[in-house]
C-alpha cells in the first residue's frame, strides 16, 4: 500500500492532482493536507467539500500561530521584497513543514504539490521537502498541465470543480497578505478594477489614528489593548483596510527570472512595518540604521526565497535581535488617503535629545553652536582639494592647446 500526501486546497490544480497521482504515479492512496495560515473560512469549506466528493482522506493543520510569529519576526527585519511584505513567501515553509509532518505520520512515501513550473512556490515547498527521503512530486509541472487541460480532464472525470469560468484571478490569501494575479491582470498596462480588492477599500477623505506598542521590536498592543500575534494581525487588517492602506501593484522579479505583474493587499503588514521603522528611527543610531538596511535586505531576500531556515538567516537574526533590545515604545499611526503614516513615536531608549537638537537652546552642557565652526571648515575638505586639482589640470590643458595652435605644430584632425 503506497501513500502520497498532497498539499490540497480544493482548487482546480490540486483537485486534478488526486486522480493523477494514482493514474500517472501509481500511488494506491492519496491524502490531502490543507494548512491553515489564516485563509478565509470559505476556502476550508471548499477544501472540505471537494475532499469529501473525491473521497479523499483530508487533514487540516492549524499553523496560524507559527505563521503569525514568523510574520512578526519579519517586521523586526522590516522585510519586504519589491514593496511586497512576503505573505505568500513566508507562509510556504510553514505549510511545507506541516504537510511533511502529516506525510511522515501517515507513512507516506511521496509528497506532492499542485504548483506550476513558473512560480516561486514550487521552489519554496521543495526546499523543505527535499530535506526528507520522500519522493517529491509536482504533477502540474511534470506533466506540463495547462488550466484548459485540467478543466477538460476534470469534466471528463466528473471531478468536483467549480464551473470553470476561466476568467478568474488566481488568489492566495493568508493572515499577512492577499495576492491576486493572472488573467487580464497579467498585462502590466491593464488597470486593476476595484473588484480585485477584498481587504481594502479605495481611500476616502476619512482618517483615524491608532497607537501601537512594541516590545523589543515585536508589536504587542493596539490602543492599550494587548493582542496575541494572530489576533493583532487580524485586528489591524480590519482597522486599516477601510482606509485603503497596503495596496501594492508591482512588476515582481520572480526567482526563475520571470517578471510578473502582481497585486497585493496587506493593511496590517504595512501598518506594522511603517510603525516599526518609525520606532527604529527614534532609537537606533544612524550607523545602526544604515547597516541594518543591508541586514534587512538579506533577510527579505531569504524570506522571498522561502529559505528562512538558512544559517545566514540565523546569523542575521542575531544582529536583528541585538538591535531590537531597544525597539520598545509606542508609535501613533494615522490612516489617511491609503497611507499608514507614523505621526508620533515615543521610547525610553530614544537616541534623541530635544535640548541638543532644538533651535531654541544655545548652550547645552559643554556644547555650543560655535563648536560646529571647526566641523564646517573641514566638511567636504577632500572634495575641495580634488576639485581644485581638476580645475588646475583643465586650465593647464587649455594653455597647452593654445600654445600648440599658435606655434603651428598642431594638426586639424
Ligand atoms: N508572487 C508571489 C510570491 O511569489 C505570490 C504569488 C501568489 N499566488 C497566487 N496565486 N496569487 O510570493
Amino acid at each position: 500500500m503506497t501513500r502520497v500526501a498532497l498539499a490540497f486546497s480544493g482548487g482546480l490544480d490540486t483537485t486534478v492532482c488526486v486522480p493523477l497521482l494514482e493514474e500517472e504515479y501509481g500511488y494506491d492512496e492519496v491524502i490531502g493536507v490543507t494548512v491553515d495560515v489564516g485563509q478565509p473560512a470559505a476556502e476550508f469549506d471548499e477544501a472540505e467539500e471537494t475532499a469529501e466528493a473525491l473521497d479523499l482522506e483530508h487533514y487540516v493543520v492549524d499553523a496560524k500561530e507559527e505563521f503569525a510569529q514568523l510574520c512578526l519576526d519579519s517586521v523586526r527585519a522590516n522585510a519586504t521584497y519589491q514593496g511586497y511584505p512576503l505573505g505568500t513567501a513566508l507562509a510556504r515553509p510553514v505549510i511545507a513543514e506541516a504537510i511533511l509532518e502529516v506525510a511522515e505520520e501517515n507513512d507516506c512515501t511521496g509528497i506532492a504539490h499542485g504548483c506550476t513550473g513558473k512560480g516561486n512556490d514550487q521552489l519554496r515547498f521543495e526546499a523543505i521537502w527535499r530535506n526528507s527521503d520522500l519522493e517529491v512530486i509536482a504533477p502540474v509541472r511534470e506533466l506540463g498541465l495547462t488550466r484548459e487541460w485540467e478543466q477538460e480532464y476534470a469534466d471528463e472525470k466528473d471531478l468536483p470543480v467549480e464551473g470553470g469560468s476561466g476568467g478568474d484571478w488566481s488568489i492566495d490569501t493568508n493572515l499577512w497578505s492577499r495576492s491576486v494575479e493572472g488573467d487580464e491582470l497579467e498585462d502590466p498596462s491593464y488597470v486593476p478594477p476595484e473588484e480585485i480588492y477584498e481587504w481594502t477599500q479605495a481611500p476616502t477623505g476619512e482618517s483615524q489614528e491608532i497607537e501601537i506598542a512594541f516590545e523589543e521590536g515585536y508589536p504587542v498592543a493596539v490602543d492599550g489593548v494587548e493582542y496575541e500575534p494572530v489576533s493583532l494581525i487580524e485586528h489591524l487588517n480590519e482597522v486599516a483596510g477601510p482606509y485603503g492602506v497596503g495596496r501594492t501593484d508591482s512588476m515582481e522579479d520572480r526567482m526563475l527570472g520571470l517578471k510578473v505583474r502582481e497585486n497585493y493587499e496587506h493593511p496590517a503588514a504595512t501598518t506594522l512595518l511603517n510603525a516599526h521603522e518609525a520606532l527604529e528611527g527614534l532609537v537606533l543610531t544612524q550607523e545602526e540604521r544604515e547597516f541594518k538596511q543591508l541586514i534587512d535586505q538579506k533577510w527579505s531576500k531569504k524570506g522571498y526565497e522561502g529559505l528562512v531556515d538558512a544559517p545566514l538567516v540565523s546569523a542575521l537574526e542575531a544582529f536583528v535581535a541585538e538591535t531590537q533590545k531597544r525597539v520598545t515604545g509606542t508609535v501613533t499611526i494615522r490612516f489617511e488617503g491609503g497611507q499608514a503614516r507614523a505621526v508620533a513615536r515615543d521610547s525610553d531608549y530614544a537616541a534623541y535629545s530635544a535640548e541638543h537638537a532644538s533651535f531654541d537652546t544655545e548652550t547645552v552642557g559643554k556644547i555650543t553652536q560655535e563648536d560646529a565652526t571647526g566641523v564646517a571648515k573641514y566638511h567636504g575638505f577632500q572634495r575641495r582639494l580634488a576639485n581644485e586639482a581638476i580645475a588646475a589640470n583643465a586650465a593647464d590643458e587649455d594653455d597647452e592647446e593654445v600654445e600648440l595652435a599658435t606655434d603651428g605644430s598642431g594638426t586639424d584632425e
